[in-house]
């Protein structure tokens, strides 16, 4: 079912039972009719049909570009495409605020350092970040520092209780102009300590940009009592279609941005020697924008909006504490992570003599898909002196059966192959 904004129902607790039903690939045999266990959701979640009905329904009744024409299909089209941005700002409490949509995390941090860093930000200006960070957020700061001299500060992390040295962020946050970090780890599902990381950003007269990818699949995040300035999610993540996201913004620091990307779309008036712009999220967003996965990503937001979110939180590191446990069982098997209360539920682990790609082979043949490889966060992994991680990660549908059969079966790959 879907609803509009207006009509969400309460929250009840998450049914797995019931949200599974939603989701047809989970009924999809893999190799040799083997069931699909889907245990990869941290780097991209299933979509409900919810999803892509709404998707199909667009091309099929609505379809039309945005913001320009006066017929009937792109008065649709157009209302659908800014009833999402609505829909999202009211789910992420971004209603003061803006919502720009890019095409995921990824762009979103891009956004923000050309749209904001570039204007703002001067040589011996000082960027804090945290050796935490996936690619996203480490790359597009690199690209800007040795373009504009600017200053990046890392925050390190404890490689026993994986936690951010916050005395050291602490220091590095003095005299900083923007703090870029990670809401919650890809790798270790670590959720950072995030209001004592705006308090201390804000105290030194600091903006901050929260990447908070893998937190909006399991968490409720209210941009504005948070108190954030930038917090870039992607749909995709969430059971929304790929190829969109967005980068919601506090009034203040939308004022002190600059156009990004010119075209079509963002203009009020374009003359031979100069043009205007628009004022409002349209002057980021440039070309004919993201429709269909807009509109798919809103019957995203009305889908998950049926279920208590901290129901979610609390299924998935149950899975994940579960599956620590049963892992930990296994001789010479590491974990990296603390899965501890807030946490995602994510886990990644290592075997001491099986390699990550064998395992993940294995684990394949028998319908598990799980991620390995460095999940993009090469600095994270250098830490610990590794290349590679075997990763589960778990979202709404995952089931305690699941957790148990790969508990089983990791245990007899590791006994027959390490
Ligand atoms: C923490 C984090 N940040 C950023 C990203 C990049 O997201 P996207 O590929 O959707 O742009 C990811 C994706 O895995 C992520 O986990």
């Amino acid at each position: 079912m879907v609803w509009s904004i207006d009509d969400w129902p309460g929250p009840i607790a998450l049914s797995v039972e019931d949200a599974r039903k939603d989701f047809p690939i989970l009924q999809r045999k893999v190799g040799d009719g083997k069931k699909l266990i889907y245990l990869d959701n941290a780097a991209t979640t299933q979509k409900p049909q919810q999803v892509i009905d709404a998707m199909s329904e667009y091309y099929r009744n609505n379809n039309s570009n945005v913001h320009r024409a006066a017929h009937t299909l792109a008065s649709e089209a157009t209302t659908a495409y800014e009833e999402s941005r609505l829909k999202l700002k009211h789910w992420f409490g971004a209603t003061q605020s803006r919502l720009v949509f890019t095409s995921g995390t990824t762009e979103s941090i891009n956004l923000a350092a050309h749209a904001w860093a570039r204007t703002n930000l001067a040589e011996g200006d000082v960027i804090v970040l945290t050796e935490m960070e996936h690619h996203a957020d480490i790359v597009p700061w690199q690209m800007l520092a040795k373009e504009r001299g600017v200053e990046l500060r890392w925050t390190p992390f404890d490689l026993e209780t994986f936690e951010l040295d916050m005395d050291a962020f602490a220091i590095a946050v003095k005299g900083a102009k923007l703090v870029a970090c990670v809401h919650t780890s890809n790798v270790l599902g670590v959720r950072n300590p995030i209001e004592e990381i705006i308090h201390l950003t804000h105290e030194a007269g600091a903006k901050l940009i929260l990447d908070a990818a893998q937190a909006a699949p399991h968490d409720r995040l209210y941009f504005e009592e948070l108190g954030v300035d930038m917090l870039a999610i992607s749909a995709h993540k969430m059971g929304g279609p790929t190829g969109i996201g967005a980068l919601i913004i506090n009034e203040s620091t939308f004022q002190q941005m600059k156009p990004f990307m010119g075209g079509g779309d963002m203009i009020r008036e374009v003359h031979l020697d100069h043009s205007t712009y628009q004022e409002n999220e349209h002057m980021l967003e440039a070309g004919t924008p993201k429709i269909a996965e807009a509109i798919g990503w809103g019957a995203a937001i009305d889908w998950m909006a049926q279920w208590d979110i901290d129901s979610i939180h609390q299924h998935g590191l149950y899975l994940a504490q579960k599956t620590v446990a049963g892992l930990r069982k296994i001789p010479g098997m590491k974990i990296y992570g603390r899965h501890a209360e807030g946490d995602g539920a994510v886990v990644s682990f290592l075997h001491d003599s099986l390699h990550a790609n064998d395992l993940a082979a294995f684990l394949d043949a028998r319908g598990f898909a799980i991620r390995t490889g460095h999940h993009c966060a090469q600095p994270l992994l250098r830490k610990f002196n590794i290349a590679a991680t075997n990763r589960v990660s778990y979202w709404l549908y995952n089931t305690e059966h699941e957790v148990d059969k790969f508990i089983t079966a990791v245990t007899e790959i590791c006994n027959k192959y390490a």
